[in-house]
């Protein structure tokens, strides 16, 4: 069950993000690759790899993007609201996302699963995200495949006994709380002055958009996902109330804005910390 948050919430600023990304990156869980190479076992086993190891390196192409677009978007969006340190968040959030990519491509290495370099998933949301480079599109696609990874990850997690896999996991997990919690209040930033008629239809699109990459990403990693323990109504259960919590989030009249003429006025500093994603 979701809880709601019963009084109003404050974004953070972009100073607040660039600590925390700055503070993360210092304090990464520790992969013990030395595992792989003392005792096999830490490896996969041959079951493992055939059940997760297509879907292992689709996430791992995923997680590399150079980001040029997303700067080149997050640039013009800065200079919009006067906010230059937004450009330098982003970067940070980038550079995580690309450790991602290395360290489960350094995994898939150990493991003699070759790297890929086309994914018909990544190709369609990268169509998506440079066709229409706003902000909000690029958060909304964002947001929806990183609540969806918040599942895959988990089941992921669950299906292999490898202490090196496992562990990466966990740091992705951890990462991506977070960066769900940086694209919901962008997006709530970014829909604050829109009319309520207009927002409705906005969550509309959001549910038919949800739908599809949720449905594509069972038909693309099923056998992943049920190696996880997932069967389709787990699954479809998990991710909706993933992505009911950041619509929940992301929803302008949930928090305080300092400015006249957002959803809901009030003369409250965008300094607070709001509370803290379970
Ligand atoms: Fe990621
Ligand atoms: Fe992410």
């Amino acid at each position: 069950m979701i809880k709601e948050p019963t009084s109003l919430l404050n974004v953070r600023t972009s100073g607040q993000w660039h600590e925390h990304y700055l503070r993360n990156a210092a304090q990464r869980l520790e992969v013990p690759w030395g595992h792989r190479e003392i005792e096999h076992r830490a490896g996969l086993s041959p079951g493992e790899k055939k059940a997760i190891g297509s879907s292992l390196q689709a996430w791992q192409l995923g997680e590399t993007s150079d980001g040029r677009h997303l700067l080149a978007a997050a640039g013009r969006y800065a200079r919009r609201q006067q906010d230059p340190l937004f450009v330098e968040v982003v970067r940070l959030f980038i550079r995580e996302e690309q450790r991602h990519g290395s360290e489960l491509g350094k995994f898939l290495d150990l493991e003699g699963i070759p790297r890929i370099s086309k994914d018909w998933g990544d190709t369609l949301f990268r169509a998506i995200r440079y066709a229409l480079p706003s902000m909000e599109i690029w958060a909304t696609v964002v947001i929806m495949v990183e609540t969806l990874a918040l599942v895959f990850y988990k089941a992921v997690r669950d299906a292999t006994s490898s202490p090196v896999l496992r562990r990466i996991c966990d740091q992705i997990l951890r990462d991506e709380v977070h960066h769900i919690r940086f694209q919901y209040e962008r997006l709530a930033i970014l829909l604050r002055r829109r009319p309520r008629i207009l927002l409705r239809a906005t969550y509309g699109l959001h549910r038919v958009l949800f739908s599809g990459t949720a449905l594509a990403v069972w038909v693309g990693h099923r056998r992943a996902l049920r190696a996880g323990g997932l069967t389709f109504r787990t699954y479809w259960r998990a991710a909706w109330l993933r992505m009911g919590y950041a619509w929940i989030r992301m929803d302008p009249a949930r928090y305080c804005w300092a400015e006249p003429g957002a959803t809901r006025g009030a003369a409250v500093a965008l300094a607070t910390d709001p509370p803290a994603v379970p």
